[in-house]
């Protein structure tokens, strides 16, 4: 009875005082504002009936909403750079973190969720796309998502321009180039943080910076060491590559009875082919076979090809006859409708749902990456096919083949370290699928067979260090920060030694009081002696 009361009193205050609190951050925004009652407009708290709806918009990956995530306390909605950096001063005077969110897709949530009081700072009312065809770029608004910016690079471009990023249309600009970026033209093109001429970003002070300004230290580092760890970007500037009026797709799937392990084996090397036009996705999976008890592995691979078919079946019939592609089951198609493809719909889906963010199915997900440099055995491949087979049909596997140009560039020179010698990055994942969260003693089975399967994996992935992609980010790699042993653990994996130390000496000049801190930002050492 006496606890309970107490703990209510606790409850109480608790909210007051977070209330009082998010009252000051706000008088603090309209008092450096020219208007203040247009600004009080972008403002939430949770009082708010949009509070819910807005924060939940972008939250693209379905196991956070459960009740017990902790959401922002306050929510604010920019419009345009006068209101981040206002947001960015009034959160430091009144001990808030912030969060930035662009299209919500991180892994686990840290664009919208943090166990401390925060501040989140949503860019969706941030996405301008102004299209330069003559100069072949593009100043991209840090909000928008790639389906809006394939759109309209096709539009203005008359299919004859792309960009080299992902594929799936809700994924944002920002947190794609944050982290590198890899998508269907990354062996013609590289990775998106490649592609980047300029951006704009507001500091820690609230100093807006260009790249002229913000000099080549923290351009490198915002465009792989992601970005959220050094300040705000609000907009790109993007080197726009040609690509072909059409490109040739095909998808083909083979099962364990149809030889698909043989047909993987040789596909892992496909990184060594020559020819950089021809880029093949995979993604596997168990299922059973028919109607029987039995199981089997299914592996989809999905082909794109920088020209036509008649260009493409001789390259095929080199280097990869295996895979059995012929005429029949190749399309021609422009690369906008190449990325509907790739996301699961006709090629002759309306062009609008890739502006159509409700129209995009979210996930509901855990996954892991790693990247594999030498080709795993067939005993190996029959190990993890085993594995499946003690899975529930949750889990599943997806393979981006790397080389060609992403070769050309040294590990040093963004810090994506995932050059010359990777063959692929290989993401493992289950879903939660059926489950009311990721906390029933089923999703948890699905977690822990994700954990022996990433054990499983361990003689056939990169060593020394185990490479991961940031943009998979995982927390239980690690999160230790309190010297460069700890956040080795983790930072190493994502960007290599040279590359984590000098995120880590860029940290220290842009952001030395660790203001913009989250799991697994770069971290800033105190000196000894200093601490405490
Ligand atoms: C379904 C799906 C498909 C994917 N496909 C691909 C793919 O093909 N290729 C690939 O490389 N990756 C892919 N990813 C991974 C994706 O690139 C990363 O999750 C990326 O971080 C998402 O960016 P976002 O803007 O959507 O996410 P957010 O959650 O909004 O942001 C991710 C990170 O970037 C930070 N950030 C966002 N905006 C800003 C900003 N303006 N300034 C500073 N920091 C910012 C956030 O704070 C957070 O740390 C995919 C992910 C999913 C879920
Ligand atoms: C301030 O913003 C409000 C609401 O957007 C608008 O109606 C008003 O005209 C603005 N005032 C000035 C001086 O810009
Ligand atoms: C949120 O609620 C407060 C208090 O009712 C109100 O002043 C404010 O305008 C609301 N903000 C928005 C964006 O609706
Ligand atoms: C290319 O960009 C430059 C600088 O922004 C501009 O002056 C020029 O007009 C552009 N060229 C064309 C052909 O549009
Ligand atoms: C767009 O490209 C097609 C195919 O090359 C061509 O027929 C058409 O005239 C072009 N349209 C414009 C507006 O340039
Ligand atoms: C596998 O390919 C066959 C044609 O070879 C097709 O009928 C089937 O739908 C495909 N299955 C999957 C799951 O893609
Ligand atoms: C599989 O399904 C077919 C057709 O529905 C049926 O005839 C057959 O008996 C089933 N086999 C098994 C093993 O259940
Ligand atoms: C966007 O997609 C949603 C869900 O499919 C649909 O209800 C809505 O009408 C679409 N909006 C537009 C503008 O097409
Ligand atoms: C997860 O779902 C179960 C079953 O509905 C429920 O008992 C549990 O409280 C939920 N946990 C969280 C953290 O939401």
């Amino acid at each position: 009875m006496k606890k309970s009361f107490v703990f209510l009193l606790v409850l109480t205050l608790a909210l007051y005082f977070s209330s009082a609190y998010s009252q000051d951050f706000i008088s603090c925004v309209e008092s450096n504002s020219a208007n203040a009652s247009s600004i009080s407009e972008l403002i939430y708290t949770p009082g708010n009936a949009s509070f819910q709806p807005i924060w939940q918009f972008a939250v693209q990956n379905t196991r956070f909403l459960k009740p017990s995530t902790p959401r922002p306390s306050i929510i604010v909605t920019p419009t345009d750079e006068s209101l981040v950096q206002t947001s960015l001063l009034c959160a430091k005077k009144h001990g808030y973190e912030i969060r930035i969110r662009s299209g919500g897709h991180d892994f686990e949530g840290l664009s919208y969720t943090a166990d401390v009081p925060f501040v989140m700072i949503d860019l969706n009312n941030m996405r301008s796309i102004d299209i330069d065809v003559a100069n072949s770029t593009a100043w991209v608004g840090t909000g928008a998502v790639l389906g809006e910016l394939y759109y309209s690079i096709a539009q203005k471009s008359n299919n004859t321009l792309y960009f080299p990023g992902g594929t799936w249309p809700t994924v944002g600009i920002s947190g794609l180039i944050g982290g590198g970026g890899t998508g269907n033209l990354l062996r013609k093109y590289a990775t998106a943080g490649d592609n980047v001429l300029d951006a704009r970003i507001i500091d820690v002070n609230g100093k807006i910076l260009d790249r002229e300004s913000m000099g080549e230290d923290l351009f490198w580092a915002i465009r792989g060491g992601v970005a959220s760890s050094f300040g705000v970007v609000v907009a790109w500037k993007l080197q726009l590559v040609p690509v072909p009026e059409k490109v040739t797709v095909f998808i083909v799937n083979r099962t364990l009875e149809q030889g698909a392990t043989e047909i993987f084996f040789k596909y892992q090397s496909l990184a060594t082919f020559e020819d950089r036009n021809l880029y093949i996705r995979s993604q596997a999976a168990s299922e059973f076979i028919g109607n029987t008890t039995q199981k089997t592995m299914r592996i989809i691979f999905q082909g794109i090809y920088q020209g036509t078919t008649n260009e493409l079946i001789p390259v095929m019939d080199k280097v990869f006859p295996e895979l059995g592609v012929t005429r029949e089951i190749c399309q021609e198609m422009t690369s906008v409708q190449s990325t509907l493809v790739f996301f699961g719909r006709p090629s002759t889906t309306p062009l609008e749902i890739l502006t159509n963010r409700s129209a995009i199915p979210k996930s509901n997900s855990k996954t892991k990456s790693n990247f594999v440099r030498t080709p795993i055995p067939i005993s190996g491949l029959e190990k993890i096919w085993s594995k499946f087979f003690e899975n529930d049909l949750s889990g599943g596997l997806l393979i981006i083949p790397s080389g060609g140009r992403m070769d050309d560039y040294a590990e040093t020179a963004t810090p994506y370290p995932h050059r010359a010698g990777t063959l692929y990055l290989l993401a493992t994942s289950v879903n939660f699928v059926g489950q009311a969260n990721d906390t029933t003693p089923v999703s948890l089975r699905r977690l822990a067979w994700l954990q022996s399967l990433e054990e499983l994996l361990t003689p056939y992935v990169s060593q020394n260090p185990r490479e991961s992609y940031v943009n998979n980010n995982d927390l239980d790699i690690g999160v230790g920060a309190a010297n460069y042993m700890e956040a080795s653990v983790w930072g190493e994996r994502y960007w290599k030694r040279d590359n984590f130390r000098r995120l880590i000496r860029i940290k220290a000049n842009v952001d030395p009081e660790n203001f913009f801190k989250f799991p697994q930002s770069i971290p800033v050492f105190k000196r000894r002696g200093l601490a405490q």
